[in-house]
């Protein structure tokens, strides 16, 4: 018997992996980045980067393709693609930075797979299943580390700044430690790996949360349903983190609404 996801999971894999060190191989002769906005750029090997799997999958397997840099119109059966996310991290030439793949088929992400190619981190997840790095099953952190929980808060300028700023005094409030590090996308997988406890953003775009937001829950995190309200076209807010706090964060998260 066929299994349509577990083949695109299997195939996506192999494909993240080849997408990240394409990049990562295209970093050192980068001309200058192209600027979508003050603080959001656009490189050569993102674009590149987007077309191979673009290609690659269609080929392989016909179905549509969502992707930052291209566009793209739903479908039944989708792919979100983020070629590179955290690409300012990419151009100063920090370690933060990944390719991100979601599937999504009948409006749920069946598959994430996101790969950092410079810690060669391979983070991959099924819906209704376990999920790994590198081929290891990982969880959400259970705060069995005793100490404060630390929360990523990320943010774009899509966001007021004051609007994040208040974020930030409801993450303080709460009792959490914040930080944020560029790469929406690997911090999510740092929830599902329990490296963070949790991983929150008023806004998102669909290719930098999908894969990220299906490991965390699939390593036994709570997440918010990002895919309400069009936030496949239109993005949505993204909460993700161990269940011990899924209340209090939902509450910081949600306070302008
Ligand atoms: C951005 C990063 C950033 C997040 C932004 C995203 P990009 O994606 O994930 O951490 O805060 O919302 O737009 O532009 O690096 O692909
Ligand atoms: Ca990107």
């Amino acid at each position: 018997m066929t299994d349509p996801v577990q083949d695109r999971l299997d195939f996506a894999i192999a494909l993240a992996v080849q997408a990240g060190h394409m990049a990562a191989s295209m970093r050192a002769g980068l001309g200058r980045p192209d600027a979508k906005s003050p603080i959001d750029f656009c490189t050569e090997a993102d674009r590149a980067v987007e077309r191979l799997v673009t290609e690659q999958v269609r080929t392989r397997f016909g179905d549509a393709v969502i992707g930052e840099e291209y566009g793209g119109a739903s479908a039944d059966s989708v792919w979100v693609v983020d070629p590179i996310d955290g690409t300012n991290e990419y151009i100063h030439g920090t370690k933060r930075w990944c390719v991100s793949l979601a599937y999504v088929r009948g409006g749920m992400i069946e598959a994430g797979i996101i790969y950092a190619p410079v810690d060669d981190r391979l983070y991959a997840a099924r819906r209704g299943d376990v999920a790994f790095l590198n081929g290891r099953r990982m969880g959400v952190s259970r705060l069995a580390h005793g100490s404060v929980p630390v929360i990523e808060a990320g943010w774009s300028d899509r966001v007021p700044i004051a609007d994040y700023a208040a974020l930030l005094q409801r993450l303080e409030a709460l009792g959490f430690e914040f930080r944020r590090h560029g790469s929406g996308a690997l911090a999510l997988a740092e929830v599902a790996a329990g490296l963070n406890d949790g991983y929150v953003e008023l806004h998102m775009n669909a290719w930098d949360a999908l894969a990220g937001l299906l490991l965390a829950h699939e390593a036994g995190g709570v997440v918010n349903d990002f895919l309400a309200d069009d936030g496949l076209t239109k993005g949505n807010l993204v909460v993700a983190c161990t269940p011990e706090i899924g209340d209090r964060l939902m509450e910081a998260a949600r306070w302008r609404s």
